[in-house]
């Protein structure tokens, strides 16, 4: 099943009522317009998870789950959103429309998408069925020591070294020329002509957590570059929003209750034929947000275990960074230098893989080490600069006892006083603004200006505040992103409407902002006393901080013009730089 229309969504959301639904899992109490319970989501002790009868959300104000009705099954049952919208269909009596009949154009190009894919998998898969142990392909595939089932399971196939054997296999199952384009299966030679992306290599199907079939990467025998050709992005394939082998994996993730996460497709599947089967890849970029939220659903303890030779390095150890921002645990193991999971796992077996595993050690523990190796003299400079980078991992991590303990050890560590070290974290703070909510717990990081939020929150509430800000701003000088996307479709619905339906809202901005984006902001307490001055002030505030972030840019720009000696390109500049100057705000 695709995308669900809207106003189906919105039709089940009608018919059901939030506060009811909620109180069927977690027992609610009256406060003032609202309900309150303890969060069901995160353990406390006082409640602030409250339920909206009039805006028919929820949000908790200790972990800032939140959204509306279907939000609410989908991660109390932790179950696909499309499975939480099934099953409050069938409660509400609603009817889901079947796939094929929706006309939505998006809707069907991805349809399609997924099929040309799956037969392309299909063809590769047969081209590798046919050929005989003796060949290329197979004397590879043994030498990586791949079995039958896991090919079979991973649909492993081969593209051999034909020009247009794909086109023609897709173009005689009827799939249009335009389509397997799309698919990202041809490219365009210089001649104009179309041919088959992929050839001469092993195939590696990329799968989405729903089993579908959303792109390929490709690898090469020998010692060629590049080692890997991967689909280019297409409808139903973005980079860093996807994790591979999960839809395999994610079983077994929820059962042991945590994740391994590995490099590359090979380690994914030496890891399944060894039984290790709650093993993904991030396919060699760097961890996405995006990704480490889809992960979350399943678990939030990981195990990276990356390549031995990149491991050590500063970037992915930022990289890292963005779990604890998430509020997921997050550990380290480590392999034998020169080794992957996949040639680790072939040398020295399971045991001493799980062992390696049980081993992993604590970003806190692992950074520090690392840190420590790389400043070996410790005059006063040095282990500034340790602290430095060690807190700016520790401010991150959300539970305050395992803060002030990691405060602790550091400061021990590194014979410093802990005062000092506390010192120094508050400097992070202020430098962020992080806002501060009033002793409510701890918030999950939703990094948004204090103008941006104010204007959004106003915004949501009432449409005479969208008309005054839509003369002034435009999307794109929001500079949050999910500000963005709401202001955008703020600003295009119909004001004379009058109300703004919030749990409607969360509906039509599925898979555009996070779920919890909307009901934090609609939580949040604004001082409304002044209310117009308040919107001007923070109109004033974005402008001008847009204004001096283009000054900025212009400016380094600029300097890189001015020392390469480009004049053209530096008079262009100046030009630019000028007339925003002139211009005011
Ligand atoms: N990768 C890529 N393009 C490259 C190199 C790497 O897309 N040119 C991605 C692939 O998803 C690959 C992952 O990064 O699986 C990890 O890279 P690497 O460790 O080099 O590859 P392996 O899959 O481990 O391959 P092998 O063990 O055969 O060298
Ligand atoms: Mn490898």
């Amino acid at each position: 099943m695709g995308k669900i229309p809207e106003n189906i969504l919105n039709e089940i959301q009608d018919r059901c009522d939030i506060v009811e639904v909620i109180s069927s899992y977690v027992s609610l109490k009256p406060a003032g317009r609202n309900f309150k319970a303890c969060c069901p989501f995160h353990h406390e002790k006082t409640p602030s998870f409250i339920v909206s009868p009039d805006k028919q959300i929820y949000h908790c104000f200790g972990c800032n789950s939140g959204g509306n009705v279907f939000n609410f099954i989908k991660e109390y049952e932790k179950m696909d959103f499309i499975d939480a919208v099934k099953m409050l269909a069938e409660k509400t009596g609603v009817k889901l429309p079947e796939y094929k009949n929706h006309d939505d154009e998006d809707g069907s190009i991805v349809s399609t998408l997924y099929s040309v894919n799956d037969i392309a998998a299909n063809y590769y898969a047969g081209i590798l069925e046919k050929t005989g142990s003796s060949s290329e392909v197979r004397r590879y595939i043994a030498k990586r020591g791949l079995d039958a089932p896991v090919l079979k399971k991973f649909r492993v196939g081969y593209a051999d070294s034909s020009w247009k054997a794909l086109i023609d296999y897709l173009s005689g199952r009827g799939v249009r020329e335009d389509m397997i384009l799309k698919a990202g299966l041809a490219v365009k030679g210089k001649d104009n002509a179309y041919y088959d992306l992929f050839r001469n290599r092993v195939v590696f199907p990329i799968f989405d957590a729903r089993d579908k079939i959303i792109g390929f990467g490709a690898r090469v025998m020998d010692e060629t570059l590049p080692k890997y050709i991967n689909s280019p992005e297409t409808a139903v394939y973005k980079k860093g929003l996807h994790l591979y082998g999960l839809n395999f994996a994610k079983a077994n993730i929820k059962e042991r209750n945590f994740a391994i996460i590995t490099e590359g497709y090979l380690d994914v599947m030496t890891c399944y034929q060894y039984g290790v089967t709650n093993t993904i890849a991030s396919l060699g970029t760097a961890l996405t947000t995006e990704q480490i939220r889809l992960l979350k659903r399943y678990t939030h303890n990981v195990v990276m275990l990356y390549d031995a030779d990149q491991a050590g390095e500063m970037a992915s150890l930022r990289g890292l960074d963005l779990f604890l921002e998430e509020g997921m645990n997050v550990k380290i193991a480590t392999l034998e230098k020169g080794h992957d999971p996949d040639s680790f796992l072939r040398k020295f077996g399971r045991e001493k893989f799980d062992s390696a595993i049980n081993k992993s050690k604590s970003l806190f523990t692992y950074k520090l080490d690392i840190l420590k190796n790389r400043f070996d003299n410790r005059d006063p400079e040095s282990k500034a600069e340790i602290i430095k980078e060690m807190l700016s991992t520790i401010h991150k991590v959300k539970n305050a006892i395992v803060k002030a303990e990691y405060i602790r050890l550091l400061s021990y560590e590194l014979s410093v006083k802990e005062d000092a070290v506390w010192e120094e974290l508050r400097k992070i703070k202020d430098k962020r603004q992080e806002p501060r909510d009033k002793g409510q717990g701890i918030r999950k990081n939703i990094d948004i200006s204090p103008a941006e939020k104010i204007l959004a929150r106003l915004m949501l509430e009432d449409v005479n505040v969208v008309k005054m800000v839509r003369d002034e701003l435009s999307p794109s000088d929001f500079r949050n992103q999910d500000i963005r996307n709401i202001a955008e479709a703020l600003f295009s619905i119909d004001t004379e409407k009058g109300l703004i339906d919030v749990a409607r809202l969360i509906n039509s901005m599925e898979n555009k902002v996070p779920q919890n984006i909307i009901s934090f902001i609609v939580n949040e307490e604004v001082d409304i006393r002044d209310k117009e001055k308040n919107i001007c002030d923070c109109i004033m505030t974005i402008k001008k901080e847009n204004r001096s972030r283009l000054l900025k840019d212009i400016q380094s720009r600029l300097d890189v013009a001015q020392k390469s000696g480009y004049e053209e390109e530096e008079k262009r500049l100046l030009d630019e730089f000028n007339q925003l100057i002139k211009r005011g705000l």
